[in-house]
């Protein structure tokens, strides 16, 4: 064989061999393509882990905003000044349309707007503001010279849910307080003359429902007939709070299946109300 019948079979090689990568890096794409497609539509935690990390984080870094700032912005473009439905709309249909993000939603929202009615605060108590999505719901029920005090550590969502509040037409109603609740629930009598709570909604870090529903009861402030109602309970859970409640003598409980905000998944509410 010549030089140059060899070097040509070497080139024929050489190209089924690029060939062949080239064909094995598509299929293999197209492989892990089909597999996060799967993986996102059938588990939670992956769906949320690409929510909330990747995409979330690339949007932040191209937009140079965050999510809440995005969701701030699209209640001022859209919403009616004033009108509580129609910002808890406009949120609403921003994160089941673009993003999806943690507020309690438009589907257990019902079941907080019942639990609301049926407790008729005077003095209602939230843990986890946001920005300010339930805040807006349970005070456009309240009854007049009723306020709500909601609790959140985070000084960007304090301040977002302070605007969105705004545009409400809620400010009156509601008083934000910055700090962690387990610091906060201490200071509620000397600090916001709060003596009893009608009404507590539990929406903070799942791992803080039973210290500081305990906080509460040690601090005085349930009364008989105060209501709490905790969101989340299946997804992600607060398993220690639930065992917690459903075992303690002077909690009587409800459970309120339900769906897990803009999703699908499986989530419940448990309303739990203090028998003194
Ligand atoms: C699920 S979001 C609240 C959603 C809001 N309740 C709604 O439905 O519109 C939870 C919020 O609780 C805040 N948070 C978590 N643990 C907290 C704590 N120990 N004290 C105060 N805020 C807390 C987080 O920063 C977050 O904004």
């Amino acid at each position: 064989m010549s030089c140059l019948e060899l070097s040509g079979v070497c080139y024929l090689m050489l190209e089924g061999w690029i060939l062949t990568i080239l064909v094995s890096v598509g299929v293999g794409s197209l492989l892990f393509m089909v597999a996060l497609v799967i993986l996102l539509r059938n588990n939670i935690h992956a769906t949320m882990f690409w929510n909330e990390i990747v995409l979330e984080k690339i949007t932040n870094f191209v937009m140079d905003q965050s999510k809440e700032q995005r969701i701030l912005n699209s209640v001022s473009y859209n919403a009616v000044k004033g009108d509580p439905e129609s910002v808890l709309d406009c949120i609403d249909n921003y994160c089941s349309q673009k993003e999806w993000a943690m507020n309690v939603g438009d589907e257990k929202g019902v079941i907080l707007d019942k639990v609301v009615e049926e407790a008729d605060p005077t003095i209602a108590l939230e843990f986890g503001t946001y920005v300010g999505y339930s805040a807006i719901r349970i005070a456009r029920l309240l009854k007049p010279n009723a306020r709500l005090l909601t609790i959140e550590f985070n000084p960007e969502f304090a301040s977002i849910a302070r605007e969105i509040i705004e545009i409400a037409g809620l400010s009156e109603k509601i008083t934000i307080i910055e700090g962690h609740s387990q610091d906060i629930i201490p200071q509620l009598r000397e600090k916001y003359q709060v003596d009893k709570v009608d009404f507590v909604f539990l929406d903070h870090w799942k791992e803080r429902y039973c210290p500081d529903t305990i906080l509460l009861e040690e601090c005085g402030y349930l009364k008989k007939g105060s209501i709490l109602l905790a969101d989340n309970i299946v997804y992600p859970g607060a398993p220690d709070f639930v065992k917690y409640i459903r075992s303690h003598k002077s909690f009587d409980c409800t459970n309120y299946p339900s769906h897990l905000e803009y999703m699908k998944v499986e989530d419940a509410m448990e309303k739990a109300v203090y028998m003194g």
